[in-house]
């Protein structure tokens, strides 16, 4: 078990695109463990790879922070493949502490992924648990949850993002 450093905004690896796992070997296991670890440390419901430094399409989702194991979700290569409803509820990121906002999310789901020993599986997931899978899934892309305010609480948003990278940078 190891604790990785959770990258900050505006660390640049939180903008790239990630490209796919192709390889299903104890180095990819290894990784996905010690984000869970890292997730549950933090305390968050979800991590994605970038956010620890690493360019790979690989995230970690546990709404129930370490409490039941059967809970814990390893995506590898996510992709959403049908998603339906909305719902607008207060997010907010490991990357970015100090900011929550209101975004709008598919109220439902159905992803297909693999597991880190290569096996793909699909999955339905509705509520907290679509909102977490997609705002993992974003951080593959190089998205942020503030990419989708507006207006008012864009601008509040930015301020908060203002103060936080001169918070980030004056500790690095
Ligand atoms: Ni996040």
């Amino acid at each position: 078990m190891a604790l990785l450093p959770i990258r900050l905004y505006p660390d640049p690896v939180l903008r790239e695109k990630c490209s796919p796992v192709e390889t299903f070997d104890e180095e990819l296991r290894k990784l996905a463990g010690d984000m869970v670890d890292t997730m549950h440390a933090a305390p968050g419901i979800g991590l994605a790879a970038p956010q620890v430094g690493i360019t790979k399409r690989l995230a970690v989702v546990d709404l129930s922070v370490g409490e039941d194991p059967e809970q814990i979700l390893t995506l590898v290569n996510p992709k959403i493949l049908d998603r339906d409803g909305t719902e607008t509820d207060v997010e907010g990121c490991l990357s970015l502490p100090g900011i929550t906002d209101k975004v709008p999310r598919p109220l439902q789901v159905r992803l297909r992924a693999f597991d880190v020993a290569g096996e793909e599986f699909e999955l339905e997931a509705d509520d907290w648990l679509a909102r977490a899978i997609c705002h993992e899934i974003d951080h593959l892309d190089g998205v942020l949850f503030v990419d989708y305010l507006r207006g008012l609480r864009k601008e509040r948003a930015r301020r908060l993002l203002k103060k936080l990278a001169r918070q980030t940078e004056a500790a690095s």
